[in-house]
């Protein structure tokens, strides 16, 4: 498979230093290990763990270079820099060493008010300056309930990329499906239900920026956990996870890397 596995732990508003230096520091001893033996199946693996600003710094030492891990934010401003209050721009995330952000999160979205273009926005500003950008998409409840949680995934699509070229598209570019009813609820996607909508998504990518689109890895997240890494991933179409509450503790964390590193995907997944 030429996509890159990426599992990504969003730690949200969890970890202060202390904690955040502990675990950045539990999974950076644990990957090697964890990575010991991976199936040709899931390519290049990545991983990567995204703490609150203000522990970036504890977790730093413990991520690349010097470990394997990648360091993200949760979030970035949609301009570099300026007059807006309680924004961090991505130079100054690429200044503290962070390599990527976490774009358009439900939470966000929810909490924030967070409308498309302000997703938008932002994930030109993670591309343009230079970091790994990892959009989030997905449907509440009532959306899938009534048939359109493809419709609302492909629009929430439409409008983060209505102004973004194929050139800007690289492996930089990474989407996480994530449906709203299964963060945080212990309620899972079907592996079926991820791999069709990783599917829709794959065929709208390759409809708007043909093959700069469909190379791009596309991760599921929602209640994934040890126990349910490897079912979601050998159905095919998942290429790895944004995981929320099972990456707080490095050894739930990593034993989703192990699962999602050493289990096959099916031929032509994709
Ligand atoms: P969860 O969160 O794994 O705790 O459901 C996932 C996310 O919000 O990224």
């Amino acid at each position: 498979m030429s996509r890159i596995t990426w599992i990504l732990g969003n730690w949200k508003q969890n970890h202060r230093p202390p904690a955040a230096e502990a675990c950045a520091k539990g999974v950076a001893e644990g990957l090697t290990e964890a990575l010991r033996e991976p199936h040709p199946s899931a390519g290049e693996v990545r991983v990567g763990i995204a703490p609150p600003y203000l522990s970036l710094a504890a977790a730093r030492p413990f991520t690349r270079p010097g470990h394997g891990t990648w360091l993200l934010a949760q979030d970035v401003a949609a301009q570099d820099e300026g007059a807006f209050t309680g924004e961090v721009g991505p130079r100054m995330l690429g200044d503290a060493g962070v390599e990527g952000a976490i774009v358009g999160h439900s939470e966000r979205r929810a909490y924030y008010g967070e409308d498309d273009a302000a997703v938008a926005a932002k994930l030109r500003s993670a591309l343009g300056g230079g970091l790994v950008c990892v959009l989030c998409v997905g449907e509440r409840l009532e959306a899938r309930d009534a048939g359109e949680h493809e419709s609302t995934v492909i629009s929430q699509l439409s409008a983060a990329f209505s102004d973004v070229s194929p050139d800007a598209l690289d492996e930089r570019l990474v989407i996480a499906y994530e449906p709203v009813w299964a963060i945080g609820t212990g309620r899972t996607a079907s592996p079926q239900q991820a791999s069709d909508m990783h599917r829709t998504i794959r065929a709208w990518m390759r409809e708007r920026f043909g093959s700069a689109g469909v190379d791009r890895s596309i991760l599921y997240g929602g209640s994934v956990k040890p126990s349910n890494a490897a079912e979601l991933v050998a159905v095919g179409d998942v290429d790895g996870f944004l995981v929320g509450g099972a990456s707080l503790d490095p050894d739930s964390f990593l034993a989703i890397v192990r699962a999602a590193a050493t289990t096959a995907r099916p031929p032509e997944a994709g």
